[in-house]
């Protein structure tokens, strides 16, 4: 006889699909009154609550750029070398920088040659140039070098001397008066040796006022995280990517509750210090409460629930994902840690209800996967454009990461590797600014639906009805022809 009763034993996992919220009187009158601060884990916040997906089709240092400036955060993959992925975390953290630590300088001894080079290797429209002992003598623009076609000429020819400096603990709102006031670009901090320590540029404050909800670290850089897995050189691979200024750093593990993977945690905390750790996945409450115990500062929730797995199929292991994020919440919130709900998102509705369940944040792979900023190239197919994405535990995945590693698969180890994860096209979407736009534009009326300035009140005061198949029907466009 079977240990197993399906009457008495069995529990009914849901998904978002399987629920609606129930609209309630409400008090918000514009969804724009309405707040989408979020913990990602225990010590950052983030403006809105999305997180790009640590998946070679989704995330490196464009996707990570646009996703900060727009309040979430993008998961660096780690399916590449250290260097490179490094590589990409520097991209994010250099690419807006209120106050630039180390700007590129050349010496006095320099000349326009090497200057061009600079400005061409570090995509900068402007150098500083310092004399033998480290004082700043000048900056060289491009409108400095606009008829200057002798490379061999001195730097200290071609270089603008009265330069407009400004003290160490210059603020920023006085730094954009010092701009508007003397319109100049490039403001190069000094100390009372007139040593350079740092340089503010227009274009940054530009862009801190174009977006004042952006996700930024203490030195007002974005902010990035970056993915590791479970092998003992992913203890290097974290320590390097937090020198090298990742925020937080992700486990990134399709069973996250291992032994293994908690071991590695521990590891891995001694050894970062600082950045907070987000471990993953799982779906069940005792998953959550290991990783927790270990020291995850987040949890990653899901097993099998995004558009590109196949685990539930393969494996027949895995939770519905509605289900998966109410049981790990219910434990996290005991030890106040945010839990990332990990998957299966395909409108903003999914969000609304996921967070409504106790998520924090949400991660999303293949609706940002067909946008500009995300790896890979636009297909035209007769039908529409579309772009690439794959399970990271796909046959095309695993095969191109051991040409990678230069040990191409053989012919037998294919046959062996079983895929969990699929290769498949999605629709080109645009700019991933607009799929963030309509996302968070749907979850703030979900918000207001449910009487709700911000997610505090949305966990507190969301109710939940489940609906039938023909609920469901109901709930799309139907009985229309849609154009
Ligand atoms: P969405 O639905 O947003 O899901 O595309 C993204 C998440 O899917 C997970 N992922 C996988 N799961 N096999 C799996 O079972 C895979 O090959 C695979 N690749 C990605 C991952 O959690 C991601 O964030």
């Amino acid at each position: 006889m079977s240990k197993h009763n399906i009457e008495n034993d069995f529990k009914t996992g849901y998904t978002f699909d399987d629920v609606l919220l129930i609209p309630q009187r409400s008090s918000i009158s514009s969804r724009k009154d309405t707040n989408l601060q979020s913990n990602l884990t225990k010590n950052i916040k983030l403006n809105i609550p999305i997180v790009s997906a640590n998946m070679d089709t989704v995330t490196e240092s464009s996707m990570a750029i646009k996703i900060a400036s727009l309040g979430g955060i993008g998961i660096i993959h780690r399916f590449m070398t250290i260097e490179e992925q490094i590589s990409e975390v520097l991209s994010v953290k250099r690419s807006e920088g209120i106050v630039i630590e180390q700007p590129v300088t050349i010496n006095q001894d320099g000349n326009v040659g090497q200057i061009k080079e600079l400005m061409s290797l570090h995509k900068i429209g402007g150098i500083l140039v310092k004399d033998n002992s480290n004082k700043l003598l000048g900056i060289v623009t491009k409108r400095d070098l606009f008829f200057e076609y002798e490379d061999s000429k001195s730097v200290q020819d071609v270089m603008t001397k009265d330069l407009i400096t400004a003290p160490e603990g210059t603020s920023l709102d006085d730094a954009k008066k010092i701009f508007i006031n003397n319109k100049i670009e490039k403001l190069p901090i000094v100390n009372s040796s007139n040593e350079l320590v740092g340089l503010i540029t227009s274009k940054d404050i530009y862009k801190r006022d174009k977006f004042p909800i952006s996700s930024k670290d203490d030195k007002g850089r974005l902010m990035v995280g970056a993915a590791i897995g479970v092998r003992q050189e992913d203890i290097e691979r974290a320590v390097k990517l937090t020198e090298a200024g990742a925020d937080t750093i992700v486990i990134d593990i399709a069973h996250g509750h291992s032994d293994h993977t908690i071991n590695m945690l521990s590891k891995i905390k001694e050894k970062i210090g600082k950045a907070d750790i987000i471990v993953g996945n799982v779906a069940t409450g005792e998953g959550t409460k290991d990783l927790i115990e270990a020291g995850a500062d987040a949890v990653k929730v899901g097993v099998g629930s995004g558009s590109i797995c196949i685990t539930r199929i393969v494996t027949g292991a895995g939770v519905p994902q509605l289900t998966a994020i109410l049981d790990c919440v219910s434990i996290a919130n005991e030890y106040k840690i945010p839990i990332i709900a990990d998957g299966g998102i395909r409108n903003s509705g999914d969000i609304t209800k996921a967070i409504a369940a106790g998520a924090s944040t949400v991660m999303i792979g293949s609706m940002l996967a067909g946008t500009d900023e995300s790896p890979g190239v636009i297909v035209s197919r007769p039908n529409g454009r579309y772009k690439m994405t794959r399970g990271m535990a796909s046959l095309g995945a695993a095969v191109d990461r051991s040409i990678k590693e230069t040990k191409s698969m053989d012919e037998e180890e294919m046959l062996e590797y079983v895929p969990e994860g699929v290769e498949a096209l999605v629709q080109y979407r645009g700019q991933a600014s607009e799929v963030i736009g309509k996302l968070v534009g749907g979850l703030r009326s979900g918000l207001s639906y449910c009487n709700s300035k911000n997610i505090d009140e949305l966990q507190k005061n969301s109710k939940f009805i489940r609906i039938t198949g023909a609920g469901k029907a109901e709930s799309g466009a139907h009985d229309v022809l849609v154009d």
